[in-house]
């Protein structure tokens, strides 16, 4: 018996962070994914083989959440490894790094391989469910948008609460985008607890913030739909912006998102966690794309190109 499964990285658009007090989101699922392949062994519980390529430290920084997240999932599938035990590998052509979705692509991927070791027939919502308590492990308390994105794919309207909101945005065509990494392993569960305690303490002036975060969601959506890039860059600026205020952008962040705006990106903002991570750039142009992601690896920080909103991701 063995089982094998895939979990998409994803790219926030538009409002991380205030994604978890319920503002509408924007997020697309990219076309790098992580594989799970699971075998059988005598030994009970698991085992973890990480063939993943990651940021330096990544995976030293996150293997104390990674075990909790395994061990969430296990429990939630009610899977029972006390006789034998399983050996998990992970793989696959995303490169962890922070912002990027990894943690949530390792439990949908994870998911469905146990799903189908198991024989146990999951359907896409049941294996984001699954997913979404092992990104406890990693966060704390998920919104729930990442795991989402990495199981269906797609470009996605996001709203948490207890009527959770999930839609399929189309769009007519995919639009290329540069992802850069700072190279900063992020701790997305002290970057959320950090939001809460200074919105705690200014509840005014977050108020503000929070509203103008969730009209940008709603005019992002329209410009998407109408395929207004010009529009699409200038609110993901203004969403870097209050993403600033929030104060979860960092030194790098910032100079990455710059870099990107000057070599000729429409708009630039920080995506995922922040405090280190990653950003992402629209650049809507093959030339453009190309352009922004040379001028970002000249300053020695990795990027990926890849689009949004493609109807599959592979
Ligand atoms: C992390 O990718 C996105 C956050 O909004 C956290 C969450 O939604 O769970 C920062």
């Amino acid at each position: 018996m063995s089982g094998e499964g895939i979990g998409f990285g994803k790219a926030i658009l538009f409002n991380e962070h205030f994604v978890v007090y319920g503002v509408p989101a924007i997020v697309s699922a990219i076309g790098k994914y992580t594989v799970a392949k699971l075998n059988q062994i005598d030994k009970p519980g698991w085992t973890l083989i990480d063939e993943r390529k990651a940021t330096p430290n990544y995976k030293e920084e996150k293997i104390d959440q990674q075990k909790d997240s395994i061990n969430r999932i296990l429990k939630k599938m009610d899977i029972d490894l006390s006789k034998k035990g399983l050996e998990i590998t992970l793989d696959g052509t995303l490169y962890c790094a922070s912002g990027i979705g990894a943690s949530a692509a390792s439990c949908v991927a994870i998911a469905r391989a146990l799903s189908e070791h198991f024989n146990l027939n999951l359907s896409d919502e049941e294996i984001n469910e699954a997913a979404f308590e092992g990104e406890k492990g990693y966060h704390g308390s998920p919104s729930g948008i990442d795991n989402t994105a990495s199981t269906f794919g797609g470009l996605i309207w996001f709203e948490k609460g207890e009527n959770q909101v999930m839609d399929k945005i189309s769009i007519p065509a995919p639009i290329e985008i540069v992802m850069g990494n700072t190279g900063k392993v992020a701790n997305t569960a002290a970057a959320v607890a950090g939001v809460r305690e200074r919105r705690e303490r200014n509840p005014e002036k977050y108020k503000e913030i929070f509203d103008r975060a969730e009209n940008i969601a709603y005019l992002a959506r329209n410009a998407l739909k109408n395929e207004d890039h010009k529009e699409l860059g200038k609110l993901m600026n203004e969403n870097h912006k209050l993403l600033q205020q929030i104060e979860v952008s960092s030194r790098e962040l910032d100079f990455i998102v710059k870099l990107a705006r000057d070599n000729g990106a429409f708009g630039a903002k920080l995506t995922g966690g922040g405090l280190g991570g990653s950003i992402i750039a629209l650049t809507p142009d093959k030339k453009i794309q190309e352009e922004v992601a040379n001028a970002i690896e000249k300053e020695g920080f990795q990027t990926l190109q890849t689009v949004i909103g493609a109807s599959r991701e592979r």
